[in-house]
């Protein structure tokens, strides 16, 4: 198993000479590479707190372990065009190696992805009946009304309360332990993570009455595709506030001075990001060499900004799309095979 130090030491005439360095295992994570075999006491890292909800829950534990590959690949369709890509070491135990290190942006989406990850899986599973410890949301009960009238709750309400509340307790109980300024940050993103999910209930209904006359409804609260919640998280990203931690070390204050405290719905970070150009194991940087870039695109995913200036290489590689599609009566679409010569880029090395 891949322990990260906590600390560097250098034993001179045996003294020791210790840096330390941030905490960073979140651990729960290495749950997603369990499966079904999750085993509380194997987990390193669990806080106690965390130890004794895996042991009373184990199916909500295989549960949030096997949905982690949900969050994983929204964080990669989220930052595919970017030199970071929320790549996984797929070696450490917290997933995202020594990234987590510093407090930056990109640790920070990671954080709210995560356990915005963790309240959809939940949600999901108590309404699919997975679940011996929940069920639909049971306050979604009776007659309540909306713009377009009165309506008959049923069918099953996802219980996200039920799911916010378990993976709060759950995921943060680490940072509830510690009073320094990466607890902080991660308590925030976490938190943001979470309302991120509520914020896309929508109300879903079913008409009934006379030839589809909708004089009788049932609806129920459902929750948007974690694509949703994605999308909001990346704009929430980009948004994200710097800050640094007052002297209390009980909230938090400005790297600038015309400073406007965060919502709770907002990303914040502590540190700036490195560039991710080139692989650093320090940083946990994989850098962007091989990665795929776009001639003419403007934005992130140009070479330019993608391969930092170092060129690219371009490859002409055959593709088969489906093409001259024609409807037949009745009822198909025939296709054909396409072949099509495109040219891809893909970040050189240093030279
Ligand atoms: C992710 O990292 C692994 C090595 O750690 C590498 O083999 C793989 O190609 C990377 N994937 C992407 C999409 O960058
Ligand atoms: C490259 O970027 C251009 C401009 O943004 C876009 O129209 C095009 O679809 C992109 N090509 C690929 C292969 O993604």
């Amino acid at each position: 198993m891949n322990f990260l130090p906590t600390g560097i030491c250098l034993y001179l005439l045996s003294v020791a000479v210790c840096w330390m360095t941030a905490k960073v295992d979140a651990s729960w994570w290495y749950m997603g590479t369990l499966g079904s075999q999750v085993m509380c006491d194997n987990i390193p890292g669990l806080v106690n707190k965390q130890r004794q909800l895996c042991r009373q829950h184990p199916k909500v534990m295989q549960a949030i372990g096997a949905g982690m590959s949900d969050w994983i690949s929204e964080c990669q369709h989220q930052f595919r065009n970017h030199r970071w890509n929320c790549n996984t070491t797929g070696r450490d135990h917290n997933l995202f190696g020594r990234l987590l290190l510093r407090g930056s942006r990109e640790v920070a989406f990671v954080y709210a992805i995560s356990s915005a990850g963790v309240v959809h899986t939940l949600a999901r599973a108590c309404s699919q009946g997975e679940l011996d410890s929940c069920s639909c949301d049971p306050t979604k009960k009776g007659s309540s009304w909306d713009q377009k009238g009165s309506f008959d709750w049923g069918g099953c309400s996802d219980h996200v309360e039920h799911a916010i509340r378990f993976s709060q307790g759950f995921v943060d109980a680490k940072e509830r332990q510690e009073r320094d300024a990466r607890a902080l940050m991660n308590l925030q993103n976490n938190r943001a993570g979470r309302k991120a999910v509520k914020r896309f209930m929508t109300l879903e209904c079913k008409c009934h009455g006379v030839s589809g006359s909708c004089s009788v409804r049932t609806c129920w609260l459902a929750m948007a595709d974690f694509r949703r919640t994605g999308d909001h998280l990346r704009r929430r990203y980009n948004g994200a506030v710097q800050v640094a931690v007052n002297q209390y070390g009980t909230g938090f204050t400005g790297a600038q001075a015309r400073f406007k405290r965060p919502s709770k719905n907002e990303l914040v970070y502590l540190e700036d990001s490195p560039d991710y150009c080139v692989r650093d194991p320090q940083t946990g940087s994989m850098g962007t060499v091989g990665r795929l870039c776009n001639r003419t695109s403007r934005s992130t995913d140009s070479c330019e900004v993608m391969c930092c200036g170092r060129g690219y290489d371009t490859a002409r590689v055959s593709r088969t799309t489906k093409c001259e599609c024609k409807f037949h009566w009745c009822c198909a679409v025939r296709c054909r095979d396409c072949h099509q010569e495109v040219d891809v880029h893909s970040c050189k090395a240093q030279t």
